[in-house]
């Protein structure tokens, strides 16, 4: 029988892996913390209805790249393509939205059937954030801050670069979409097949086009400036000018209309040159309108996502995997069953009073030569040894696993001294 094996598109993250995942995780974490956001959970699985009404019936994500089966009660579910909706629906539920300033941020795997490749796969991991109840332009200004923290923190600002638009009031884009398409209308017979069916579904989402067919049509296309109100362009003046206040770096690019229908006023990308196609690293904006079309008061929102498996990627890219150190190994032996109860009470006593090391018990007895030769292929640097002799005299035995050195007998707060001693 053929060997399982993992979903295309759906990766297995192995220890070494994930040690340089979790350093990009804190980084990211820390950087949210510190601007006050707080965690909320969300369920992987929501009904299906939540996304066709809030990322939109006729965009790429859920005319053809959702996960969506019934439920043996026959009802429609998903397992989510991002965490707005989702963000939307629970801030609704819990009156987290109504009359009040909510700064959320979220993490976890989102699930897309797109064709995988570097950078893309089906089962993603995004941390994103959203902010609810706040309308002024400083909270535009103030996520695109939380990118710049996060990527100086990696060390990968500088690879990075900033596009932002103004997609305007639900009005001024009503507008705009007319004029698109009377423009696209006018140009029909160059357009492609795939541009000709979104023309007729959702012309917005003919300017997401990467064909090379498309690129000429696109760049002539009305500027969608011109169609912002009053209201709209003050907006995206004043993010702009804080942009300039923060010392930010941008680039407005009329083009950007992002692949989700609930934008309005300011949407933005940072992106990448250094991961090939996939180099959207995060995405957002604003979207003052989804609150209520889910059904909630009209409540001013935005936020924005992280997409990790690009973030790490890039982080490897510029760092090299070797950067990331391990914790030093602390490894336990005995050849002795009956000094086992000494050394898990000992081994007990490391964890609680060695914050920065690892301490592995060898749970799988037999010759001390064999532990120590497993000590060495876990890396240890220390091997902690008790017997017969350790245990009468109330000592522990110390050896250096990676540096030549007189193994030691020592009491265990000398021993627990000499650790830190070397971990200072
Ligand atoms: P999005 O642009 O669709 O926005 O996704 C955000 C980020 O997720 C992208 O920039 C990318 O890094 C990552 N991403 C998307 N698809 C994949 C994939 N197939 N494989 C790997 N990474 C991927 C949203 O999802 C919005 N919910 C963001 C938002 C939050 N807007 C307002 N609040």
């Amino acid at each position: 029988m053929a060997q399982l094996q993992s979903i295309r598109g759906m990766r297995d993250l192995l220890p070494d892996e994930s040690k340089i995942w979790a350093r990009v995780e804190h980084a990211v974490q820390d950087t949210v913390h510190a601007f006050g956001y707080r965690e909320i959970r969300l369920p992987v699985v929501e009904a299906t209805a939540l996304f066709q009404r809030s990322v939109g019936d006729t965009t790429d994500i859920v005319e053809k790249e959702m996960y969506s089966f019934d439920s043996r009660d026959g009802e429609s579910l998903t397992l989510r393509p991002e965490g707005t909706a989702g963000c939307v629906r629970a801030a609704l539920q819990h009156g987290l939205a109504f009359n009040r300033i909510s700064r959320l941020w979220y993490r976890g795997p989102m699930f897309r059937y797109e064709r995988p490749q570097k950078g893309r796969y089906r089962q993603f991991e995004q941390t994103g954030i959203e902010a609810f109840g706040i309308a002024a332009p400083a909270l535009d200004a103030e996520l695109i801050e939380i990118n710049r923290c996060y990527l100086q923190k990696l060390g990968v600002a500088e690879q990075v670069r900033l596009r932002i638009n103004s997609l305007g009031t639900p009005a001024s884009r009503t507008l705009y979409v007319e004029r698109l398409k009377a423009y696209l209308e006018s140009r029909i017979d160059e357009l492609d097949a795939d541009s000709l069916r979104r023309l007729a579904r959702n012309p917005l989402r003919v300017l997401d086009s990467k064909a090379v067919s498309m690129r000429k049509i696109i760049d002539e296309a009305p500027d969608i400036e011109d169609s912002l109100d009053d209201e709209s362009r003050r907006h995206f003046q004043e993010v702009l000018k804080l942009l300039d206040v923060l010392g930010v770096d941008y680039q407005v690019d009329q083009g950007l209309v992002r692949g989700l229908d609930y934008y309005t006023h300011t949407v933005f990308e940072f992106e990448t040159q250094l991961l090939g196609a996939q180099g959207a690293i995060s995405g957002g904006g604003r979207y003052d309108g989804l609150v209520e079309a889910l059904g909630g008061r009209p409540t001013p929102a935005a936020g924005f996502a992280i997409g990790m498996d690009r973030l790490v990627l890039l982080y490897k890219e510029m760092q090299g995997e070797e950067s990331v150190s391990a914790a030093d190994i602390i490894y336990c032996a005995t050849a002795d069953a009956d000094s086992m109860g000494y050394l898990l009470h000992h081994v007990n006593r490391l964890r609680a009073d060695l914050g920065g090391y690892q301490v592995i018990l060898d749970t799988a007895g037999g010759k001390l030569s064999t532990q120590l030769r497993r000590a060495d292929k876990e890396g240890a640097t220390w091997a902690v040894i008790v017997g017969e002799t350790e245990r009468s005299a109330s000592t522990l035995t110390l050896k250096p696993m990676k540096e030549v050195g007189e193994q030691q007998s020592l009491t265990y707060d000398a021993l627990v001294a000499r650790l830190r001693r070397v971990e200072g």
